[in-house]
This record gives C-alpha cells, sequence and structure tokens, in this order.
C-alpha cells in the first residue's frame, strides 16, 4: 500500500493514475474526500486527515509499505504556509512514517538549501534534513517549476484581456518541467528501493525567462499581444501592505521578487543520463490542447 500526501494536487494526481495503472493499491491523504472524487473513481482509496494534525496521520499511516509526501503550503485552501505544511507537515508525515516503519519518498524543489532567500526552499530543506536524521528509508525528488502551473497562472490572468499579467521583470531564465515527466521519476522512487538514501534531481529540457513563456502562450493561443507586467514596485508595495492581512499574498509578492533574480536555471543533463527512460517533455506539447475531461487542464 502507497499513501500518498498531496494526491490531489497537479502532481500527486498523475502519481495516484500511474501507480494504480502498475496494480498498487493507493491511499490518498486529503483534508477534503470531495476533493478525491475522481480518484476514488480509479479505486483509489481516501484517507481524510491534515498533515498539521499529527494524530490524523495514524490512521492514515496504518498499512503503507511506502508514505509519498507531495504536499505543498505555499498557496492554496486553509491558511497553509510552508513553515506549518512543508516543514511542520512533513516532519508530522515523516515521524507517523517512522513510527509504523514505512519508508517515504519526499518531493522537494530545486534550489532547497538553509540559506534560500526563498521562505519555500528553506522549509523543504529543513524537512530534507528531519527525513535524513530519522531512521526512515528515504528517498528525496527536487524538481524544478512545473510547467503546467504557470502555464494555467499566465492564460488565467490572460482570461479577459488576452495579455498574460507577468509578476516583475520576467527575465530571469528559470528552468520548467512537465509533471508527467515527475511523476514517471517519483514512480521510480516509490518502486525502486535501489534510490533509497538517495537526492534525485530533475528539470525539464528549457530553461525560459517569464517572457519567453508568456510569449509561448500567446503563439500557443494564436495571439500576438505582448504581455503585462505587475512592475518589481507594485510587487514590493503589495509584499509590505496586502502581505500583511493576506500571508499569501504577500508570500506570493515575495516569490515573485525572487525569481526575478535568484539562479533557477538548471541542467537536466545528469539526471537524464541516469534516468534515460524517464520522459522530457518540451514546453510545445505542455502547451498543447488537452482533452476536454483532463484533469491536468481542470486545475
Ligand atoms: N508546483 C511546482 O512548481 C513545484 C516545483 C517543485 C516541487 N514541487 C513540489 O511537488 C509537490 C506537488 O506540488 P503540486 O504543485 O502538484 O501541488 P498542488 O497541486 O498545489 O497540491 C497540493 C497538495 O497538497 C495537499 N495539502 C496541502 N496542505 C495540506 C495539509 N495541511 N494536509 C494535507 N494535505 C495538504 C493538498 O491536498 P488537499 O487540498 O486535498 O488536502 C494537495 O493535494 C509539492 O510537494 C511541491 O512542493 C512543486
Amino acid at each position: 500500500m502507497i499513501l500518498l500526501a498531496g494526491g490531489t494536487g497537479r502532481l500527486g494526481t498523475v502519481l495516484a493514475t500511474r501507480l494504480t495503472g502498475h496494480d498498487l493499491a493507493v491511499r490518498v491523504l486529503t483534508r477534503d474526500p470531495a476533493r478525491a472524487g475522481h480518484l476514488a473513481a480509479q479505486g483509489v482509496e481516501v484517507a481524510t486527515g491534515d498533515v498539521r494534525n499529527r494524530a490524523s496521520l495514524t490512521p492514515a499511516v496504518e498499512g503503507a509499505d511506502v508514505v509519498v509526501s507531495a504536499v505543498q503550503g505555499f498557496t492554496g485552501p486553509g491558511r497553509v504556509s510552508p513553515a506549518t505544511v512543508d516543514y511542520q507537515g512533513n516532519i508530522n508525515l515523516i515521524d507517523a512514517a517512522k513510527a509504523t516503519g514505512a519508508q517515504l519518498v519526499l518531493m522537494s524543489v530545486a534550489g532547497a538549501a538553509a540559506d534560500s532567500p526563498m521562505e519555500l526552499f528553506r522549509m523543504k530543506h529543513a524537512a530534507e534534513e528531519h527525513l535524513g536524521a530519522s531512521g526512515v528509508r528515504w528517498t528525496i525528488v527536487r524538481a524544478t517549476a512545473f510547467f503546467e502551473l504557470w502555464i494555467d497562472v499566465l492564460s488565467q490572468t490572460a482570461a479577459r484581456s488576452g495579455r498574460p499579467v507577468v509578476f516583475g521583470r520576467g527575465d530571469n531564465p528559470i528552468n520548467f518541467v512537465s509533471v508527467t515527466d515527475v511523476a514517471a521519476l517519483v514512480e521510480h522512487a516509490v518502486t525502486a528501493p535501489a534510490t533509497r538514501g538517495r537526492v534525485l534531481q530533475i528539470g525539464g529540457p528549457e530553461n525560459l525567462t517569464f517572457n519567453q513563456l508568456a510569449v509561448a502562450i500567446q503563439a500557443a493561443a494564436g495571439r500576438t499581444t505582448a504581455p503585462r507586467h505587475v512592475p518589481p514596485l507594485a510587487l514590493r508595495l503589495m509584499a509590505q501592505t496586502a502581505g500583511r492581512i493576506k500571508p499569501e499574498l504577500g508570500r506570493q509578492a515575495r516569490a515573485a521578487l525572487l525569481m526575478d533574480r535568484i539562479r533557477l536555471s538548471h541542467d537536466a543533463g545528469n539526471a537524464r543520463q541516469t534516468y534515460p527512460d524517464i520522459p522530457l517533455t518540451p514546453v510545445g506539447m505542455c502547451l498543447a490542447p488537452k482533452p476536454k475531461n483532463s484533469r491536468l487542464q481542470a486545475q
């Protein structure tokens, strides 16, 4: 049995489908079972729990051989935060896995480091450290930014005006990877004991600036108009004002400012040499229209 925390999310949904397709029993952890309806229909078991509540994890991990953490608290419903979900929530999951002897695969981020200016990257790193010291048998998967998330963000901001909104200058090269490629590597981490004790890095084939991604989105939609920008000054104001009342907004504004200047490019070559079977989906394929009932499109 595999317990998939974050199974209702963008990556988790693709991963759950892959695992059940290989006849593996999957249980998804969610705060709201209504969000897992599409997975229950595929034969996935659904457990209700919140990674911030250690007691709620005890029944969820019962009988699990491997626990996968694909949760994130950077954004989303329920007043989440990187400190409460990516750090403390992961600690709770690791401790719950330890109590039952389960192994654990942790989704982390490329660039996770104790001294990163990005809060999320520091919290992921702290969770990695706890896992390494826990005695649990582990694999860590560090991924770059998900293409599908940013394509959705930019496309949604273009919905009315036909012009995507880039937060900041948008001229820093960023590595984007498709969730389908990440799901393939996480599935390998779940099923291959040889990956225990290893940090697997995954990036996509392209380093693109947000401006370049916005132009690609415009071209795929048959539009030629240039993207709009929220200038850095407005982001700083947003972080200082709106961010005090709505922490998530402040976090997003601070992250946008950092994404303009910290190193987020990645050379995907090494991981691809180690795992030549993992796909390397280019942005053009991520931009191709998806079937109407696609869960990826719906998110
Ligand atoms: N998105 C990226 O660009 C990116 C890049 C690198 C790494 N990652 C990592 O990849 C993983 C998947 O990311 P994603 O973008 O696919 O996530 P997502 O679509 O935003 O989904 C987030 C998931 O986290 C779960 N979650 C959040 N707070 C929770 C809580 N308190 N208790 C239990 N579950 C909670 C949600 O479950 P419910 O709402 O159903 O409770 C949901 O399934 C994350 O670990 C993320 O940090 C993401």
